[in-house]
């Protein structure tokens, strides 16, 4: 009997080592080789493969590949000689472009790295420009800042890789709208993109706060259409623009005009076509949108007769939209997409199609006609009409249309894309790719960058699945990948936007190439703060690593040290104890001591003295409370629900509109409203005499008190972000209160705790009482 079960174990052990050491290869590697987004295989190989002046960059005989080994030499900084054919000399290093047929897919590549020899074989250039990206992320970040003297020498260690992309459409969007951004912006940002193999570049380039394209037919459209005065929103920069200068409006679209102030800007056809050129270069397609039939308010106050009525303004929720019962209309919006479809050549081109509101569409006797003729049965139907004729025009000329899922409303053709955004709507994707549909995945949540950033922002966009739950194998090969959005309402620089999605863009960049089985967070945020360097070099404003457990209200019952693990080795931490804002010359962060109800400011300074996020944190002094004397021995709490939009939990109205009792604290589905409150009340029966700590997520807004403590404070209409706080607690029944404000737009409510510094977990049912 022993030696059988000795055998056993020694055959367990040795897989044990076996798949230990093999993880423990991976993590080396990745490491070793902090490559975003990582590849599907790398295997390391011995020696180092040397690049100078003599190495040869070797084409097939064909001379095909030689843009791509131009590009190859721009990342190199070197102007190494390029050859077609067989390689004549043996003295030098080559690197060989190969052209493989038996690489299957489009972007895949295949690299062999040796001591004499780089390989690279694709079956296409843009197979090789995505490897040459792999290389340019091998290679020393000092590279990228072309300013400085490249060296005269490079090295990479030998390796094997094999590569290809999870999905095929791996884009971001930059809406240029709401503010304008520059031709030199827009190409730094498609560098960006290229060095994360993103492949599509979404230009949101009209809307109601500006028209960003010269359209030759309409001259107005840029003449009037691309400048403003400054809106309420400029305002709202303006006014965080005081405790942080990238909000403040850039002066490089402000204007002077017959005595005015005017915000604005556009691009030529010409500049335009630059910048697809650039694009192109690096195998990036741009997808240009022409948001209508709504958000075509800067077009409309132009044309005045896109309307049904002459009239132009905002509705209850959105600006009127143009008017689809009229020929005039289809002339214009043809007009327009002709001198697109010149300017841009990419397959797919973006309708809009979003938040359209047909109110006026409802009054006007010319649909009403419009809509008989035509068999049209209502006003959903009608944008389906404008949108489906929109459809066979771009058919006509070889494109196919992407909308925002809204077109699916009234009835879509199967040949339409539909961009995913609205998280609310979760069945939209599925009832899509059902019905046949190319769909993009692009959910408010977490895909928007534009929305607040908190410590789970990378996380939450790595862990997205741009697959949704409820579709077969077969049906889900309809979603084509993902893109993120940023809408730049509150955006008004390059500043501004290089914090918004960097660095959450590599974690949509993995996602979208690397297979899933591969990905690994914490693996990624190793790699991660590899890539800060490089970032450094490309003069990237991103966000600075969270500083680790930061909680918004911390409590104490005797006193406290503040000390914290820097998340990069050259930051430096400062604070402030009055109140004001950390600046460089704040005092430095060393175990504070505290022992008094206090407001700590506290943020990381980089060497160069770009400041990272504020944290504020309420030191309060409490003793343990109390627990409730009162018995309660329902299970679960009660629930209030409030009709309405409520800005914050202070405004909600004083009589519910119905109470019921819940389990859990989740908002029932029951709840159809689109705006609403939910308040949450009853007791907690706590374990033990503890600090506990809760971490409040939720879009809108959301006050916890416990034992009559304001416990966090997360109020105010805003997307899904996590606050947290602490309370002393004695063990048993302690008073819980939770308000909970949706303003529309879908809505996220999360509350989790946890004592001693341990992981955050969702509050058992049974501690609900009431
Ligand atoms: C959108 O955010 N309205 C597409």
């Amino acid at each position: 009997m022993k030696r059988p079960l000795f055998k056993m174990q020694m055959l367990l052990l040795i897989a044990a080592l076996v798949v230990f050491g093999g993880s423990l290869k991976a993590q080396n590697a990745a490491s070793r080789f902090p490559l975003i987004p990582y590849p599907k295989k790398l295997v390391e190989g011995k020696g180092l493969f040397v690049i100078n002046a003599q190495t040869v960059i070797q084409l097939p005989a064909n001379g095909t590949y030689s843009e791509e080994a131009g590009a190859l030499n721009e990342v190199l900084r070197m102007n190494l000689a390029i050859k077609a054919g067989t390689r004549s000399s043996a003295k030098s290093t080559v690197i060989q472009l190969v052209s493989d047929a038996a690489i299957t897919r489009t972007e895949g590549y295949r690299m062999q790295i040796t001591p004499k020899r780089l390989t690279i074989s694709a079956n296409s250039g843009v197979g090789i420009f995505r490897a040459i990206q792999t290389i340019r992320q091998l290679l020393p970040e000092s590279l990228e800042d072309k300013l400085q003297i490249a060296p005269k020498q490079l090295s990479l260690q030998a390796l094997i890789i094999e590569d290809e992309p999870e999905y095929d459409w791996r884009g971001m969007h930059l809406d240029v709208s709401r503010h304008f951004f520059s031709v030199n912006y827009l190409k730094k940002f498609i560098d960006r993109l290229a060095l994360y193999k993103f492949n599509k570049f979404h230009l949101h380039l009209t809307d109601d706060q500006g028209w960003r394209i010269e359209i030759k037919k309409y001259p107005k459209l840029t003449q009037e259409g691309a400048w403003r005065t400054f809106n309420n929103q400029d305002s709202v920069c303006m006014a965080r623009a005081a405790e942080n200068p990238d909000f403040i409006i850039d002066p490089q679209h402000i204007i002077q005009r017959n005595g005015k102030t005017l915000y604005g800007g556009f691009y030529t056809q010409a500049q335009m076509k630059e910048v697809v050129a650039y694009a192109l270069a690096r195998k990036i397609d741009i997808i240009p949108e022409i948001d209508m039939p709504g958000h075509m308010m800067a077009a409309i106050n132009s044309y005045p007769f896109l309307t049904c009525n002459g009239e132009n303004k905002w509705g209850e929720l959105f600006t009127k939209p143009i008017c689809p019962c009229n020929e005039a209309t289809y002339e214009f919006a043809q007009n327009v997409y002709d001198e697109i479809m010149e300017i841009f050549p990419s397959k797919y081109i973006h309708i809009g199609g979003d938040e359209v509101d047909r109110t006026d569409w409802g009054k006007s006797e010319v649909c009403k006609a419009f809509m008989q003729r035509e068999g049209i049965k209502d006003l959903a139907g009608l944008q389906s009409y404008f949108i489906n004729r929109m459809e066979k025009y771009f058919n006509s000329k070889g494109r196919k249309l992407i909308g925002w899922d809204e077109i699916l409303e009234g009835g879509i053709s199967p040949t339409a894309l539909v961009m995913y955004w609205r998280s609310w709507v979760p069945k939209a994707p599925i009832m899509a790719a059902k019905n046949g549909n190319k769909v993009i995945m692009s959910p408010g949540s977490p895909l928007y960058f534009d929305a607040k950033y908190d410590k789970n922002a990378d996380y939450n966009v790595y862990k997205f699945n741009p697959v949704p739950k409820g579709l077969t194998d077969k049906e889900a090969e309809g979603i084509m990948g993902a893109q993120a959005n940023i809408w730049t309402e509150y955006i008004p620089t390059e500043q501004r936007a290089d914090y918004m999605y960097m660095p959450r863009m590599t974690a949509l960049a993995e996602v979208l190439w690397t297979n899933d089985k591969q990905r690994d967070f914490d693996n990624y945020r190793s790699r991660l703060m590899q890539h800060y360097k490089r970032l450094d070099e490309l003069k990237v404003n991103y966000r600075l690593p969270d500083l680790p457990d930061m909680i918004d209200t911390r409590v104490f019952t005797d006193q406290e040290t503040l000390k914290i693990n820097k998340p990069m080795a050259n930051l430096l931490l400062l604070y402030t104890a009055d109140g004001s804002q950390p600046t460089a010359t704040s005092s430095l962060l060393n175990d504070l001591v505290i022992k008094t109800t206090q407001k700590i400011k506290i943020a990381a300074f980089t060497p160069a003295g770009r400041r990272g996020d504020v944290y504020e944190i309420n030191y309060q002094h409490q003793s343990l409370a109390p627990a409730a004397t009162a018995t309660a021995s329902n299970n679960g709490l009660t629930a209030a629900l409030h009709k309405g939009l409520f800005k914050q939990v202070s405004r909600i109205s004083t009589k519910p509109d119905s109470v019921f009792s819940v389990s859990s604290i989740v908002v029932p589905q029951s709840i159809k409203a689109p705006a609403f409150a939910v308040k949450y009340s009853g007791y907690i029966n706590v374990p033990q005499d503890d600090i506990y700590t809760f971490y409040l997520t939720c879009d809108d807004g959301g006050v916890l008190t416990v034992a009559n403590r304001l416990t966090v404070d997360n109020d105010g209409l805003h997307s899904a972000v996590e606050k947290s706080g602490q309370v002393a607690l004695k063990k048993g029944l302690q008073p819980f209160k939770l308000d909970f404000i949706e303003g529309g737009g879908g809505y996220t409510l999360k509350l989790q705790y946890s004592v001693k510094g341990q992981k955050a977990q969702d509050i058992p049912g049974s501690w609900l009482k009431n």
